[in-house]
């Protein structure tokens, strides 16, 4: 139908002020794959089994598959019901780090893999059964017209902060022993995004549910939990296939409940696991503690979270020192 007129976004109209405050910190913590030496891994790399090597380059197969998801069908489905012209600006933010996240990835395979391995990684991402299973249950309520938007919401969250765990577990766990840095600070930074995704769609899921009959929010509540079970069903599969030979699952598995039930707080929900943070292989957890990934963004409890720290400039900020002060000027150059 042809439209009669269109509206300008206005920003100093900011209706909701988290719209704001996430698209400062989203902005404010901008990066891109290409800035990080990954090359400096290769001795680390190199000291690895075939099995462990395995392990690395399939969890990030799996990654890249997720990734390539959320650029392209997730959050073209979230942008379907926005409440605020800011939101609309603010996923189109989120869905180009995903590309970036899913660009990242290859970034470390051509580095740390030959071409072989790397057709290899992902001939079996787009087809591993466990994997494709998750992408496509995910991936069919975000492409149905006919679901209801909050679901879209609900699968995007369990997406963003438990199903790409089970995959940060090897770079965060190899962290923990000084091995990989640079691989695992390129996952530090995409872990850090996706907190403040999953938080952020998992807030706008909030305000939906409110607006619903309860009839309605018990119906997706209801619906939330099954739907979480089936997934942690799948989970435990894809987690059993990459881990098992490496003897780690169990450990991996403790990891995804506990984000599993992180998913659920972003969602306002209550804990599904009993699984807690001290439960949670501490070699892990410091990994993570190391980064700005609060899961809490908006209580600012997080370690790195500062909202909107910013100061306007001022006449002093350019009263920068000569670095040639005080040279004679043959020193110059
Ligand atoms: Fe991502
Ligand atoms: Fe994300």
């Amino acid at each position: 139908m042809p439209i009669k007129s269109y509206k300008a976004i206005n920003w100093n109209e900011v209706s909701d002020m988290i719209d704001k405050a996430t698209w400062e910190k989203l902005t404010e913590q901008f990066w891109l794959d290409t800035r990080i030496p990954v090359s400096n891994d290769l001795d680390d790399w190199r000291e690895l089994d075939t099995d462990h090597q395995w392990t690395v380059g399939h969890v990030f197969g799996g990654l890249t598959l997720l990734d390539t998801l959320q650029s392209q069908a997730g959050l073209t489905a979230l942008k379907e019901d926005v409440q605020t012209p800011h939101e609309t600006a603010v996923l189109n933010n989120i869905q180009f780090m995903e590309s970036v996240h899913a660009k990242s990835y290859s970034t470390i395979f051509s580095t740390l893999n030959t071409p072989d391995e790397i057709k290899e990684i992902f001939d079996w991402s787009d087809s591993e059964e466990f994997l494709q299973n998750k992408a496509v249950k995910i991936g069919n309520i975000y492409l149905d017209e006919s679901v209801d938007p909050l679901k879209k919401k609900i699968a995007n969250v369990f997406l963003e902060t438990f199903l790409f765990y089970s995959g940060f577990y090897t770079p965060l766990y190899y962290l923990g022993h000084n091995k990989l840095n640079n691989v695992a600070e390129i996952i530090k930074l995409i872990l850090r995004d996706e907190s403040v995704h999953g938080t952020y769609i998992g807030y706008k899921f909030q305000v939906g549910l409110k607006q619903r009959s309860e009839k309605q929010q018990q119906d997706l509540v209801d619906w939330l939990y099954n739907f979480l079970y089936e997934l942690y069903d799948n989970e435990e599969k894809y987690t059993h296939l990459l881990y098992d030979q490496i003897g780690w699952t169990d450990d991996v598995l403790t990891f995804i409940r506990y984000n599993a039930n992180k998913a659920l707080m972003n969602l306002g929900q209550d804990p599904l696991f009993p699984d807690t943070s001290s439960d949670v292989n501490p070699v892990v957890m410091n990994g993570i503690s190391t980064t700005t990934s609060n899961h809490d963004f908006f209580s600012q409890v997080g370690n790195g979270y500062r909202l909107g720290a910013v100061e306007a400039m001022s006449d002093s900020d350019y009263h920068v020192k000569d670095p040639n002060a005080g040279k004679s000027k043959n020193d110059k150059e």
